[in-house]
């Protein structure tokens, strides 16, 4: 089982590379990620966090499961929407459960990508999953969810970290 990282470590913070290659070790880390995210009972997970600095995530959000590898992001509908958005790498110190805050988003967006063969894939959502888009995304850059948070809410959650 893959280890799921955890905020302070570097890998969070480094822009990830571009998947070149659609073999089998790229079939096997997605099993992986799926595995290491259902786990974790996660709704979304992105390469870096299990330490693998390549662009794809996972999800499995509001009935709706898959994978996307070099996505890209358009936002459709740019309206902000404020809801409670968590992260499996950035967990309680005492509870070891992600810490939630109220996020901005845009409430729809587009990815388009590709899957696990190379065939590209494009996708719409709106809710928890354009939310749910936009924070994987987010971690392909290096970019955690807190980094969104108004500066004294983020305070509050760094506080609770490890
Ligand atoms: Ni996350």
């Amino acid at each position: 089982m893959r280890e799921i990282r955890v905020i302070g470590d570097p890998v969070l913070r480094t822009p990830a590379e571009p998947v070149a290659d659609f073999d089998r070790d790229l079939r096997r880390l997605i099993d992986e990620m799926f595995e290491a995210m259902y786990a974790a009972e996660g709704v979304g997970l992105a390469g870096p966090q299990i330490g693998i600095s390549r662009r794809l995530f996972v999800y499995d959000c509001s009935g709706r499961k898959g994978h996307v590898v070099n996505p890209v992001l358009t936002v459709d509908d740019a309206a902000e929407i404020l809801d409670e958005e968590g992260c499996l790498s950035v967990p309680g110190r005492q509870t070891g459960r992600p810490l939630y805050a109220p996020t901005a988003r845009a409430a729809g967006v587009s990815v388009a990508g590709f899957d696990r063969l190379g065939r590209p894939v494009r996708l719409k959502a709106r809710g928890l999953l354009a939310r749910c888009f936009q924070h994987e995304t987010d971690h392909l850059d290096g970019t955690l969810y807190v980094d969104r948070l108004a500066k004294e809410t983020r305070r509050k959650i760094l506080l609770q970290t490890p």
